[in-house]
């Protein structure tokens, strides 16, 4: 049986999920749900990321102990991905104490090799971002010019390069990491490796990132102390993105030979850099091989805006699930914009979404297919004596076919979007087969045999094509393969299996929804 390790990133817990963070958790799951269906050994983990001035910084002015503030945000991640169906294998906290184990035994390695060593660190450091910067690296803020009350602090001369706010003035004693020495060796390895990281833009980014020179990373704090500290120095805790990076390998404990390396770790691109260039280098520290994929995604505004709490615009996935059911949330997110592009979110385009793809074009087959079941076969599938029976019927089955290997390939090359054309695009077709064969008329003319095969293939493309969703929207395949009293044949073989079951028509899946 074929291992598949999947991550997700590992959400500060400074805030609650929003449908940035249940992008990248649904697109995991719909992966490690595919590859479970394939029969692969699926590990799909995500988790929390707990330590750090960020997380210490939210827990203060909620006036809240650290530890409290991390448990309620913790309690509402989980019960977040439970809401939307999330079948994560696991779900690791920083704060774990399997965790802090794996980060001090990392440390450990690393100086036992010579890569790590004591010394000051004198930059910058952008707290919403846990990231070092050097003066060269900053921005002029835009709005110190503009106006005094134009932001959070628009006196600030520089800011984030990333998030765009303000950065502080660090110096303080630290260990570094010899993340210089790795250079050549992760370059080789890129080279190597073309799919090391995807999409190819974000590749070329990174590259000419490295090509200007690593330098050696601090990797530890001594001005707070909410993270894992330091063995034999207490006075350091580690910087969180080193922290926070070995949850990878920290989570599977005594799965670490079965799983490790990771299949693919999925992220937002603003975070490829850490996954990309300084997770590599640890790894190669301590000697652990590779991830063998790092993907890194788009991002989602809202209508047109960053999404963020200041604007009042922060999406809630749960409350839109509540609102118009996880699948149709599931499906929309993937479904709008290829993984790697930026998306807009908007709620138009929702539900514009939902009645097109989702009332019309599969509520709508799996609905017509089922009511002639019953009205020309009393609901018995019809047993045909040859489904390819004429060229439409041809036609129909030939796409079915090369939809589950199409669907195959999109997924491998986590192009979620294509994968979902690909169904649609079979689904198309068999209402367009509906107009065409136009069953009723061929129940008038008597032609029994030319109406088995038309209600057959349809009812045969809808269990595959119940089959292929049900990774993106799990309950809605159930229900689907439940109308057709398949749920036993989840195999992806086009036969004739189905014949003689009684099916079991149900409410319309996706009642359509009332534009304004
Ligand atoms: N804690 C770090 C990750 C450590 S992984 C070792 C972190 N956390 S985060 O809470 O800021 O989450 C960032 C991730 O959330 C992004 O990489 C992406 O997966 C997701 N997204 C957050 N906002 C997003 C959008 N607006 N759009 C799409 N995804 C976004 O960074």
């Amino acid at each position: 049986m074929p291992k598949f390790y999947i991550t997700t990133p590992i959400y500060y817990v400074n805030d609650v999920p929003h449908i940035g963070h249940a992008y990248t958790t649904i697109a995991a799951d719909v992966l490690a749900r595919y590859r479970r269906l394939k029969g692969d050994d699926v590990f799909y983990l995500t988790g929390l990321d707990e330590h750090g001035q960020k997380i210490m910084e939210a827990a203060e002015k909620k006036g809240v102990a650290v530890q409290t503030h991390v448990d309620q945000m913790a309690a509402g991640f989980k019960k977040a991905w439970a809401a939307l169906n999330i079948s994560n294998d696991d779900f690791i906290r920083t704060t774990e104490p399997r965790h802090e184990k794996v980060v001090q035994e990392f440390f450990r390695r690393m100086k036992e090799n010579g890569d790590v060593y004591k010394g000051e660190y004198e930059g910058w450091y952008c707290v919403p971002c846990e990231t070092y910067w050097t003066e060269t690296q900053l921005r002029e803020n835009p709005k110190s010019q503009v106006s005094r009350e134009a932001g959070p602090n628009p006196t600030a001369e520089y800011v984030c390069p990333d998030c765009g706010r303000e950065v502080h003035k660090v110096k303080e004693e630290t260990y570094f990491f010899r993340l210089s020495k790795y250079q050549d060796r992760l370059l080789k390895h890129f080279a190597e490796n073309p799919d090391f990281l995807l999409p190819v833009s974000r590749r070329n980014e990174i590259l000419s990132f490295i090509h200007q020179g690593l330098k050696d990373l601090s990797i530890s704090r001594t001005t707070f102390n909410w993270g894992v500290p330091i063995p034999g120095d207490p006075a350091h805790v580690i910087y969180v993105w080193f922290d926070a990076l070995i949850n990878y390998v920290s989570a599977l404990g005594d799965l670490q030979e079965k799983f490790w390396p990771a299949d693919v770790h999925v992220m937002g691109k603003e975070i490829i850099r850490f996954h990309a260039v300084i997770w590599p280098c640890m790894l190669m520290s301590v000697g652990l091989p590779l991830p063998k994929k790092i993907f890194g995604h788009g991002w989602w505004t809202v209508e047109g805006k960053k999404m963020s709490k200041s604007a009042g615009n922060v999406v809630d996935p749960v409350a839109l699930a509540n609102e118009f059911g996880v699948d149709a949330v599931r499906y929309f997110l993937l479904r709008e914009v290829p993984f790697g592009s930026d998306g807009d979110f908007s709620r138009e385009s929702f539900i514009n979404r939902f009645n097109a793809d989702l009332a019309n074009d599969i509520g709508n087959l799996l609905h017509r297919s089922l009511t002639m079941c019953e009205k020309y076969f009393n609901g018995v599938i019809p047993d045909p004596k040859n489904h390819k029976f004429d060229d439409l019927s041809k036609e129909l089955v030939h796409l079915a076919e090369a939809t589950i290997g199409d669907v195959d390939k999109a997924l491998n090359q986590l192009a979620f979007s294509d994968a979902l054309a690909h169904i649609w695009k079979l689904i198309n077709l068999a209402n367009t087969y509906i107009e065409k064969e136009a069953p009723w008329k061929v129940s008038k003319a008597g032609e029994t045999e030319k109406l088995a095969a038309i209600i057959f293939n349809l009812l045969e493309v809808l269990r595959i094509v119940a089959i292929l969703i049900t990774p993106y929207m799990p309950s809605t395949g159930e229900k689907m393969l439940t109308q057709l009293n398949t749920l036993d044949l989840r195999d992806l073989a086009i036969g004739k299996k189905i014949a003689n079951r009684k099916i079991a028509k149900g409410q319309p899946l996706f009642p359509r929804l009332e534009t304004k």
